[in-house]
């Protein structure tokens, strides 16, 4: 289940409707998904798809979603720093960004501008939906390790927009849920 982390009023979010509704507040949208039957951690992407159909096809009929895929990355991943310095900056994107997370960890930040910036540590279960526009940017947790289901209205990807602000230097990347939990 995710956690949030308001650094600066010191404060951390968990249990799924309280997560739920502070992302509200800043229109992301955020939701726990089953699958319709176990998947094993070898599974392909095919049956990952398959497992949580239900769920993409309901998301994609609400959100104009085109097509979803499973992103695999982890230690062995080739140019893995190069592929997480783009994700680690902050930007946007002129569609919205949903990920449902299969496997692994990560910690989205976002930047609402008229409210405190806000660390959101995901784990497996986790479906988030970042609008379009919103300011944020990403990054794995210490075992660099994630699988994800994204969706997407334009068939010709992810496409970054990066404000350069320098944000995202001010955060440290660090996840925090499990020592939170624990
Ligand atoms: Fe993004």
């Amino acid at each position: 289940m995710a956690v949030l982390r308001i650094s600066e009023e010191h404060r951390t979010i968990s249990g799924r409707t309280e997560v739920a509704k502070y992302l509200e507040t800043m229109a992301i949208d955020y939701d726990v998904w089953k699958p319709s039957h176990p998947l094993s951690s070898s599974a392909s992407q095919e049956e990952i798809l398959e497992a949580y159909s239900t769920e993409i096809e309901k998301l994609k009929a609400a959100g104009g979603y085109v097509t979803a895929d499973v992103i695999n990355v982890n230690p062995q991943t080739p140019n893995l720093d190069a592929m997480l310095a783009k994700f680690s900056r902050e930007h946007w994107h002129d569609e919205d960004e949903v990920r449902f997370v299969v496997q692994g960890r990560g910690l989205f930040h976002v930047n609402p501008k008229t409210s405190p910036v806000v660390g959101i540590e995901v784990e497996p279960g986790d479906l988030i939906r970042v609008p379009r526009g919103t300011l944020h940017w990403f990054d794995l947790c210490s075992d660099k390790q994630i699988r994800c289901i994204r969706l997407f209205q334009d068939p010709g990807g992810w496409t970054p927009w990066y404000t350069d602000s320098g944000v995202d230097e001010k955060f440290e990347p660090v996840c925090f849920g499990r020592s939170f939990v624990a």
